[in-house]
């Protein structure tokens, strides 16, 4: 069982990016191999090492269902019992429709400095920063990009309070971002964070999910005596898996995949900005897309209604996508790493068709969907459906054991 897991581990180090950018071979080279409660793990591991209880995240967060980490995911927290005293809430460091855009002469340190704030009050009131808990790039969020040099900036004012820098991996690591393996990388060569949660991808579609962290934090945290234990955590057939997964995105070359189709895709959808005046903006790396959708161009006032209608009828062309963003308005491009060109094409002049045709309100109906996905075929037959969906799912995902 753990030869498979050192295994697993030390084929997830040697990966290409982390190889030339040393950074977890240098930095962040413990690895907790566990299940959905990797966030909480983390912020355990936060909290363990620098003896301090706050934590500060971003506006409209998902990190997970444990009660944990509802309490620092805003995006539900707002639904249930509210903000913690513990949590403090920075905002979006969203350039399109955020506090500071495009237009403000240094985004970067005025949303670092919205962070700096934040720490500042916390102290007047004798608190104190554990971490600062972020998406690499927000999904739930509305599918941002944050600005170049944010992390480095935030880092910089959570470590000089004593806190750690916790990057959530768990939707957007492992290629998806084409550029490099890690989406925080994005951030610039120069930053590396503290502890890295990883989840979704790295199973493939299997619950498997890994915390990564220095020597330091993890030494801090077996200080305690109290070993970590994990029943399923690391067992041999999850590990198989990981590394079948890491496997495959190398030998099918699937991080280069994902910048060659996502900057065609981007390409296609920007064409349709210029087209339809309802695209605000079009944005994103690799297979991570988010197409805004505003009401008026002034304003940029979300266009929730016309989203919901737009996906609704995207269903009834066999196209699966979902709605992100506090408005709910900006549509989520994370397809299967396997996507293609052709599936691109298929989607963006279906777009296309149906905002130049008939945007009628009285068809929509509602449907939750997920992340795109080209279904070939129409059924009639519940049952079919079932066998159809799953053999179709098991040729997108590409499982190889
Ligand atoms: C960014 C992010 N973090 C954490 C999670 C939680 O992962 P899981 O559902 O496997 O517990 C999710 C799930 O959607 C997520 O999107």
């Amino acid at each position: 069982m753990h030869l498979l897991f050192f295994e697993f581990w030390i084929a997830l180090q040697g990966r290409s990016e982390f190889q030339n950018s040393d950074i977890p071979n240098e930095t962040l080279n413990k690895l907790f191999c566990c299940r959905s409660e990797a966030n909480d793990l983390a912020l355990r591991l936060a909290r363990q090492y620098t003896k301090h209880e706050d934590v500060i995240v971003l506006d409209h967060a998902y990190h997970g269902h444990l009660t944990s980490l509802i309490d620092i995911s805003p995006y539900k927290f707002r639904n249930l019992e509210g903000q913690k005293e513990w949590v403090h809430v920075a905002p979006v460091p969203d350039t399109y429709r955020g506090l500071y855009r495009e237009d403000h002469e240094d985004s970067v340190t005025a949303y670092a400095n919205e962070v700096k704030n934040i720490i500042e009050q916390a102290h007047k009131r004798g608190r104190k920063i554990a971490a600062f808990f972020a998406e690499s790039l927000p999904s739930v969020g509305g599918q941002i990009i944050p600005p170049a040099g944010y992390f480095q900036k935030v880092a910089e004012h959570v470590r000089k309070a004593g806190g750690v820098f916790i990057a959530d991996e768990i939707q957007v690591g492992f290629g998806r971002v084409g550029k490099h393996f890690w989406a925080f990388q994005l951030q610039g060569e120069d930053f590396v964070p503290d502890i890295v949660t990883m989840g979704k991808p790295i199973g493939n579609g299997h619950p498997l999910a890994c915390v990564a962290t220095t020597k330091e934090i993890a030494e801090a945290f077996a200080a305690t005596g109290v070993e970590y234990f994990n029943t399923f955590g690391g067992n041999p057939v999850s590990c198989a898996i990981g590394l079948a997964v890491l496997d495959v995105i190398e030998k099918e070359h699937l991080q280069a995949h994902a910048t060659e189709v996502g900057n065609f895709l981007m390409k296609l959808l920007k064409e349709q900005k210029t087209k339809h005046p309802i695209i605000g903006d079009v944005r994103g790396s690799g297979l991570f897309i988010g197409v805004d959708l505003i009401k008026d161009q002034a304003e940029r006032t979300p266009a929730t209604a016309e989203a919901e209608h737009l996906i609704t009828r995207l269903k009834e062309e066999y196209i699966l996508l979902s709605t992100d963003g506090p408005g709910r308005n900006v549509l989520k491009f994370k397809p299967p790493m396997c996507f293609n060109k052709e599936d691109a094409k298929f989607v963006v002049d279906t777009i296309d068709k149906l905002l130049t045709g008939n945007t009628d309100q009285s068809s929509l109906r509602r449907g939750g969907c997920w992340t795109a996905l080209r279904y070939g075929k129409r059924m009639s037959e519940p049952r079919e459906n079932v066998h159809f969906y799953l053999s179709r799912f098991q040729t997108m995902f590409k499982i190889h054991y």
